[in-house]
């Protein structure tokens, strides 16, 4: 299927609401928003809205934002807490090709939640050396959470993706084991590489997505670099990630 006659739709399930931001959208009051998924009155009336409809007809977005707050309650006190979403989705199908589903960064109870009804998990880390331990600590919830949910089949972990990364940063190009230009070899041993140790477990690592100011320049008009700047080389950042996605949908 070509791209861009591929469906997507979006789930903000982040009470930050930055989708607001990147997509140029107003925030959504509750009735509008994810919020409404969790009701126990739910009937499959999703609230999806277009999003950069004057580019695309194919793109659309349930928004999150402030009122998931809420939201919190309604999945502690369903009888099946993280299956919620899980389960709208089997009793109302979207009629989507590809749903995203976008977390915060705190795994409870989003994570989780978002974990149980999706099929592949894709997790952008920073090249900070704070940040680098974490992918293993995504790894122990990721399986824990899979256990204990009971989720069959599993979803599977699709990999993980370097973001903002600044290639002419040593300690960037020292995490991900990127040579300096115009030089060859590593100045650190390959084992102590995020990539080789993601590797080792089996994972996937995805190219760098290069840190890029347009992003930002993009975002201020609420569109996504792809359409803010046609054919902008740090977009083909995300191709490996969209491939895999593509072999996904159509390989089924
Ligand atoms: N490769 C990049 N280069 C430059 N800026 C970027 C890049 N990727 C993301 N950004 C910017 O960083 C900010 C946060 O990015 P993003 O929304 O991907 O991260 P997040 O951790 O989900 O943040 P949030 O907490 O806002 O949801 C945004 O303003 C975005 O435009
Ligand atoms: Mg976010």
């Amino acid at each position: 299927m070509p791209h861009d006659l591929c469906r997507r739709s979006i789930v903000e399930l982040d009470h930050n609401g930055s989708l607001c931001t990147l997509a140029g959208l107003n925030p959504a009051a509750p009735e509008h928003s994810v919020a409404v998924i969790f009701k126990k009155t739910f009937k499959g009336n999703y609230p999806l809205v277009p999003v950069w409809s004057d580019h695309l007809s194919t793109v659309t977005a349930i928004q999150g934002g402030k009122p998931l707050e809420e939201s919190i309650n309604d999945i502690y006190s369903s009888a099946r807490k993280y299956q919620i979403l899980q389960d709208a989705l089997e009793d109302f199908p979207l009629t989507s090709d590809v749903i995203l589903f976008d977390t915060p960064a705190s795994l409870e109870p989003m994570g989780s939640v978002a974990l149980a009804a999706c099929t592949h998990v894709l997790a952008p880390i920073k090249p900070e050396y704070k940040d680098t331990g974490s992918f293993a600590d995504l790894l122990d919830w990721y399986y824990e959470k899979v256990r204990e949910l009971r989720l069959k089949p599993q979803p599977k972990l699709m990999g993980f993706a370097p973001s903002r990364v600044a290639v002419d940063k040593a300690v960037h190009r020292n995490i991900l084991g990127i040579p300096k230009k115009g030089e060859v070899g590593l100045k650190v041993p390959e084992e102590d590489t995020l990539p080789y140790q993601i590797q080792q477990l089996d994972v996937r690592c995805f190219q760098p997505i290069r840190e890029c100011d347009y992003y930002l320049w993009a975002s201020g008009v609420g569109l996504p670099l792809q359409l803010y700047r046609p054919g902008c080389t740090f977009s083909q950042d995300f191709d490996p990630i969209i491939d895999c996605i593509v072999d996904l949908i159509t390989k089924k």
